[in-house]
């Protein structure tokens, strides 16, 4: 059959509160027309994140019905520690309530001034936790990265000649060697295994450890297999294994392949870095057996983990995402191709040419999708970058709005729905309105700066 359905039925619903245009733009423009000021129960489909956003399964509840809330040595972290250890192979696994704190630990133990960190593309709490501490966040994508119509498989690779010539002229200044799978900021996409090989042998001849942030290793796993020449035959697990095999330690937010709504590790090979990190926990999160989760979550996570990893489930995931984007190509909504693992990413300087950038394209076709449709999507683009450390302003390398699409929450009908309402976009683009910020706060002001519309 051609037709992928959703390899689960729905046992649990969730109603969405309907609204009118007319509710949304009088409820955005109360918003001062910034999508994170909107209550969620406005918004129809909610595309802000994929990040602890997904549904949980049967099997999920019924382990969190399970958890142990013992403060020291629960069965629940037991459970938690074989679930990460069955596929990624480090001799310690040290629990947190999200990505962000694992990185912050982390860092606190190997950034500090002078040091640089580089990276395929940092996520930007990774990048903030870095230089937190005085270290420069290096990003080093491909060049193929720049391309947003290009068909390249990989986008996600780091430059290796580049990596190859930090090592060997700052060598002393890198801690660690970071690689994101799959690269979010750089679109949701992937990281192939020859990629991640070399970083790996390129990392051990300057004995650096490589580093992986793992919150989405499924998905890219998923497109090694469809990629990778030499990997189809390969189970997903079996080459989640050898990626890992390949790291010293990882980051991780189980928010996103690890289907659950919240939580994170920080897992390591090295048992001096375990140890100072174990005590940072300590101070920042809790005791090593919980680190700021409910036995509950550990739970959670442990049987989200054998679910994330099952193939159907993949499949249907990603070619969901897919089938967004053939739809909206064919509307000629320009997007960065190939499509990415968890995100459908607008080009929304080229939709919305006549916006310029410092009037905001990615927030005018933010504000558009919310008040025609109820979608609630993400600028990443001049608002989230256009601010500098020293106070300029200028625009960001692009202006792209991100789909983020929760695992197993919408269906086909809702994805319909979402390319109906591009149809609209498609059809009135020049008449939809530039923003100027009327207030901002000094730092990450996307979530909170004023707009108001040019008129
Ligand atoms: N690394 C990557 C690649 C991420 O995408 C995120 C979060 C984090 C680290 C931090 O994890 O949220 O659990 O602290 N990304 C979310 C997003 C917020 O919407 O892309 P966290």
């Amino acid at each position: 059959m051609k037709t992928i359905i959703e390899p689960f039925r729905v046992k649990v619903v969730e109603p969405i509160r309907m609204t009118t245009r007319a509710d949304r733009e009088r409820l955005i423009a109360a918003s001062h027309f910034n999508l994170f000021g909107l209550h969620s129960d406005d918004v129809l489909i909610d595309l802000l994140t994929d990040s602890g956003t997904g549904a949980m399964s049967a099997a999920q509840w019924s382990a969190v019905m399970r958890g142990d809330e013992s403060y020291a040595g629960s069965p629940s972290f037991y459970r938690f520690l074989a679930a990460v250890q069955d596929l990624m192979p480090f001799r310690h696994v040290i629990p947190t309530h999200q990505g962000r704190a694992a990185e912050a630990i982390l860092f606190s133990i190997l950034g500090g001034a002078g040091r640089v960190i580089p990276s395929n593309t940092h996520f930007d709490t990774t990048r903030g936790n870095i230089e937190a501490t005085g270290a420069e966040a290096l990003d080093l994508p491909c060049a193929e990265a720049a391309d947003f119509s290009g068909t390249y498989p990989f986008k996600g690779n780091i430059d290796l000649t580049a990596l190859a010539k930090l090592l060997r002229e700052r060598g002393a200044a890198v801690p660690c060697v970071m690689i994101t799978l799959t690269n979010n900021a750089g679109g949701g996409q992937p990281v192939s295994l020859e990629n991640l090989r070399a970083v790996h042998a390129l990392a051990q001849r300057h004995g650096k450890p490589l580093i992986i942030d793992g919150c989405r290793f499924a998905e890219n796993a998923w497109f090694v297999k469809q990629r990778e020449p030499g990997q189809a035959t390969r189970a997903v697990r079996d080459i989640v294994r050898e990626t890992f095999s390949l790291a010293e330690g990882m980051t991780m937010s189980a928010k996103k392949d690890g289907l659950a709504n919240i939580g994170g590790w920080l897992a390591l090979n090295d048992d001096d870095l375990a140890l100072a990190a174990r005590n940072r926990l300590i101070l920042t999160e809790g005791f090593p057996t919980y680190g700021g989760l409910a036995g509950r979550d550990l739970e959670a996570i442990a049987a989200g983990l054998a679910e994330v990893v099952d193939e159907e489930y993949l499949h249907y995931r990603v070619r969901c995402n897919e089938y967004i984007g053939e739809r909206l190509l064919a509307l000629g909504v320009p997007i960065v191709q190939p499509v990415g693992g968890h995100a459908v990413f607008i080009d929304a300087r080229a939709l919305l040419a006549h916006i310029p950038p410092l009037a905001y394209p990615g927030q005018a076709l933010a504000v558009a999708l919310y008040e025609m449709g109820g979608v609630r999507s993400c600028e990443i683009g001049t608002v989230m970058f256009g601010r500098r450390p020293d106070g300029r302003e200028v625009p960001a390398r692009f202006d792209l709005v991100r789909l983020a699409i929760p695992r197993r929450v919408y269906t086909q009908s809702h994805a319909d729905y979402l390319i109906e309402v591009f149809g609209e976009i498609a059809r009135e683009k020049t008449r939809l309105p530039g923003y100027r910020i009327v207030e901002e706060p000094r730092l990450m002001r996307h979530f909170t700066a004023k707009f108001a519309r040019l008129s």
